[in-house]
């Protein structure tokens, strides 16, 4: 996509909050390394460029900088924090660490003079989080607002589209935060509007045809996630005669799960789609193992191997979809570098070059409740556009230890009963995930008259953004006394139902 704003990333925890803010005004927006040439950034064709705050000092020895001739641009350019320290420092004015930091709030007063601030009041509540600050604007700069605390909060050079903030607008508790960055991407850099999914699906279509123009076809993993499901509505759009979707049945699927995607995807919208039961391969292979990781990789292994078995099926293939969201390609991106891996989540890693697929990634520009809004537009219910995620080894991380057929039975009853009452009582959409684990223990009981000794339930039910970070969602006891005696009274095998209390982190949202 060409056109909109470049965001230059400095390493701030911020950096994909700024990304966001700046789509959220309809405007296309796209997060660079902070040392990307000039070049690079002008393929975009941008129209104005945010440096992103970051954790440097701008006068250490490996400080993050800009590329030659990046800041001299002739388009307006923000800087935020770290991003107007660089700004500062390039025009010659002077940084200062040593001075205390600040982190939290302040109360913020302009002068009132500068297009940054139109209908902005004075004295709204920013967000600040710095230790070293501007001390001197550089000559041809104006301070523009500050804080009690802060003399230099912002800085403005109207003449070349130049301004500085220390505070971040991008975060929410800047309470004039959108209203600073449409002031400056809409007004200042007069950055039209060109960010939508009605013409973001037209135009991803009309790239899949251009890519398959040759008369290839492409093949994709259908999981029944939200975003596997919305890569296969975009391509039966773009090329429906050439696109193979597959299904492979783990053994590892909640009740029903199959039958949904049969029924969504080639009873609903008539896709040639393939279904393959691995199950009987996928438990073989996990029989006995009972350590997560080298589940995690089984299930990788057994899936490629069914996959490229299916492919080679069918004649002509050139290409393989994946459902790579905005996220993924940041991380890859980022001037942190991809964070460190805690579980293994990419289950089709190394595929495409096995089978000497080119790679078709048509959601890799976008995050996640946009790729939800395209699955609107391209006809989806919305049941399935607003699941939870779930893993792709599915239930194998969700029975502790050794997986097998009975386990996996008593699990599907429990999840489902608990999910199914989640719905029921509109606390499904409250949710950004929820499920039931199987724990390897027994527990004694009393039924009647009898004395059980039988499995334990966990309920997990988390609120989270994105999965990185998760909470436990507080639970009406009542809710949680009406699922634990449904499960306990329709699931054989079970006796106790435990709630999961735990934050992510130190806990992560799955227990394997
Ligand atoms: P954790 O347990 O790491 O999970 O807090 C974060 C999110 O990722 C999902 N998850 C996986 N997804 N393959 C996947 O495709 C995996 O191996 C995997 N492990 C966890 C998890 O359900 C949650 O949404």
């Amino acid at each position: 996509m060409k056109g909109g704003v470049a965001v230059l990333d400095f390493g701030s925890q911020y950096n994909q909050l700024i990304v966001r803010r700046v789509r959220e005004m309809g405007t296309y927006c796209e997060l660079f390394p902070g040392d990307a040439g000039l070049g690079e950034i002008l393929t975009m064709e941008p129209s104005a460029l945010i440096l992103s705050g970051g954790p440097s000092s701008v006068y250490g020895d490996d400080a993050p900088r800009p590329a030659p001739g990046v800041l001299d641009v002739n388009i307006p350019i923000l800087g935020i924090c770290y991003g107007m320290q660089l700004l500062a420092l390039h025009g010659k004015g002077r940084v200062e660490g040593g001075h205390q930091g600040e982190y939290g709030p302040a109360l913020l007063h302009h002068r009132g003079d500068s297009r940054l601030f139109d209908s902005i009041e004075s004295g709204l509540r920013a967000w600040m989080s710095h230790g070293d600050r501007v001390v001197m604007v550089p000559p041809e700069y104006d301070v523009v607002a500050w804080t009690d605390s802060l003399p230099i909060a912002a800085m403005a050079n109207p003449e070349r589209g130049r301004y500085g903030v220390q505070f971040h607008p991008e975060v929410n508790h800047t309470v004039f935060g959108r209203k600073l960055l449409e002031n400056f991407v809409l007004g200042i850099s007069g950055t039209g509007r060109n960010w939508n999914m009605e013409t973001f699906a037209e135009e991803a279509v009309q790239k899949v045809r251009l890519e398959l123009e040759d008369g290839g076809k492409v093949i994709l993993g259908l999981s029944g996630g939200v975003d596997s499901s919305v890569v296969a509505a975009l391509l039966h759009r773009a090329v429906p005669g050439r696109f193979v979707p597959i299904f492979i049945d783990n053994g590892l699927l909640r009740m029903g799960e199959k039958e949904t995607v049969v029924k969504t995807f080639r009873d609903h919208f008539g896709m040639p789609l393939e279904v393959i039961d691995g199950s009987g391969e996928f438990l073989r292979a996990l029989s006995g193992v009972s350590d997560p990781e080298k589940k995690r990789r089984i299930i990788g292994r057994v899936f490629i191997e069914l996959f490229e078995k299916a492919a080679s099926g069918i004649e002509g293939i050139t290409h393989l979809a994946q459902g790579t969201l905005y996220p993924d390609v940041i991380e890859s991106v980022s001037f942190k570098g991809p964070s460190a891996t805690i579980k293994s989540h990419h289950n089709v890693g190394g595929l495409p070059e096995r089978m000497k697929l080119k790679l078709l990634e048509p959601l890799r520009e976008l995050f996640k409740d946009e790729v939800r809004e395209l699955g609107l537009r391209l006809g989806l219910p919305p049941a399935l556009v607003y699941r939870h995620p779930f893993p792709g080894p599915g239930l194998a991380v969700r029975i502790l230890g050794d997986v097998t057929v009975a386990d996996l039975e008593i699990l599907r009853k429990a999840d489902r009963i608990f999910v199914d009452y989640l719905k029921e009582n509109d606390l499904y959409d409250e949710i950004w995930q929820a499920f039931a684990v199987l724990l390897p223990v027994r527990t004694v009981g009393v039924m009647g008259d009898e004395r059980t000794y039988d499995r334990v339930i966990a309920l997990r039910a988390v609120t989270s953004t994105d999965g990185m970070t998760a909470d436990w969602y507080r639970m009406d006891s009542e809710h949680l006394a009406a699922i634990s005696s449904a499960i306990v009274n329709n699931v054989k095998g079970v006796n106790r139902v435990v709630y999961d209390v735990s934050t992510k982190p130190p806990g992560t949202i799955e227990w394997e």
